[in-house]
């Protein structure tokens, strides 16, 4: 690699030692940033070898037994325990003894290890490949980056089930929702916590990534649920639903949660086509839409006060380089849902950095 500059590292030092007197401090900057990297990889280290289920609920866990108990490499487990250790997450209460601390109680809660499965487990790959993909030698929609959909769909289901299900459970319930259909149902969880509110409610999931129902049918046969709940592989599109005869038929609300944006990758008019097939298929039905809120990179600099964090930004970048549609305004929504013939009769309830749509089919 050349560049007409060149890079003097003589020059790049003292830039550094100027900054330490400027401050704010580069070197602390840029150490804060590398370990949050490295927890955050511990975390979802942990999450996928189902340590947060273990740990869940107990006051303090062995390493041993925890080693035996989930099967886990000993040498990286006693690694990243000392890690959390010296991070003040864990607290050693014997020799093979240790607490969760009110440090590591944060950690460890869901919509932390929902974030890190979005972001790290679903879209590691393209992040960590930035280099190649600026440098031409991998194209950005080489198969190779693809996300894992089980991560992503997973993740979602965990930061959600705080403060943005229940505020979607409200609107399905005070609509008399009760038999859903989720489009886009990735591990099932949307589902499962429907059904699990109300003895009454069922659910039909679709989704195509199989790896994601599997989990889902897996999750419903543990929590003794499976007679309510039934998921079938399907791609939406402008396409009937290919489900088995009758699936549908007792559908009286269809939920997609976090998903129709996803066919924006194919343009605006792919959702508008999607919706009004949907609305052929289930006519006089509700269907409840959950997206994130548009983010302009200007007008989110320019926001005073600051936000306190780049949450709609992450959101933004990851769905451009992951070949997504883009978030989009809540006036670009309802020209969607207009346009495919469908009336708006909840026009965007904002729930986090959410909104709700309902419309009528
Ligand atoms: C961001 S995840 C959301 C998962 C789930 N709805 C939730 O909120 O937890 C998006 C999901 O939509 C699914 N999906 C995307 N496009 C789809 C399509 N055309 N047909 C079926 N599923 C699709 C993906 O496989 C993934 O599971």
């Amino acid at each position: 690699m050349t560049t007409d500059i060149g890079y003097d590292l003589r020059h790049e030092g003292r830039r550094v030692m100027q900054q330490l007197e400027d401050g704010p401090n580069p070197v602390v900057e840029a150490r804060q940033m590398m370990s949050q990297t490295i927890l955050a990889h511990v975390l979802l280290g942990l999450s996928d070898a189902g340590f947060y289920e273990y740990v869940a609920g107990r006051d303090e866990f062995s390493m041993d037994k925890a080693i035996d108990s989930l099967d886990l490499d000993a040498f990286t487990f006693t690694a990243l325990v000392e890690y959390l250790l010296g991070c003040g997450a864990l607290v050693r209460r014997g020799d093979d003894v240790f607490g969760v601390t009110a440090k590591g109680e944060r950690l460890f809660n869901v919509y932390t290890r929902g974030v890190l499965n979005v972001y790290l487990g679903g879209y590691q790959t393209v992040l960590k490949s930035l280099g190649e993909v600026l440098t031409t030698r991998l194209p950005l929609n080489d198969p190779a980056l693809a996300r894992s959909t089980r991560h992503a769909a997973a993740g979602t289901a965990y930061s959600t089930c705080a403060f943005t299900l229940p505020e979607v459970f409200a609107v399905m319930r005070g609509r008399g929702g009760r038999i859903c259909l989720d489009l886009g149902c990735g591990t099932g969880d949307f589902l499962l916590q429907w059904v699990l509110q109300d003895p009454d409610a069922r659910g039909v999931g679709v989704d195509m990534s199989a790896a994601a129902l599997a989990q889902a049918r897996d999750s419903a046969a543990r929590w003794g649920v499976a007679d309510r709940l039934e998921f079938h592989e399907a791609r939406v599109g402008p396409e009937p639903l290919a489900v088995p005869p009758g699936a549908l038929d007792q559908v009286d609300v269809v939920s997609s949660m976090y998903m129709l944006h996803e066919l924006g990758r194919d343009g605006r008019r792919a959702i508008v086509d999607v919706v009004r097939s949907l609305r052929a298929q289930l006519p006089g039905r509700q269907l409840l839409v959950l997206e994130v809120e548009s983010c302009e990179p200007d007008d989110f600099a320019a926001l005073s006060p600051p936000p306190p964090h780049l949450g709609r930004l992450d959101y933004r970048l990851i769905h451009q380089l992951s070949g997504q549609g883009l978030p989009r305004t809540r006036a670009d929504w309802h020209g969607i849902f207009d346009e495919a013939g469908c009336a708006v009769v909840e026009p965007g309830t904002p729930t986090g950095g959410s909104l709700i749509y309902v419309v009528d089919m």
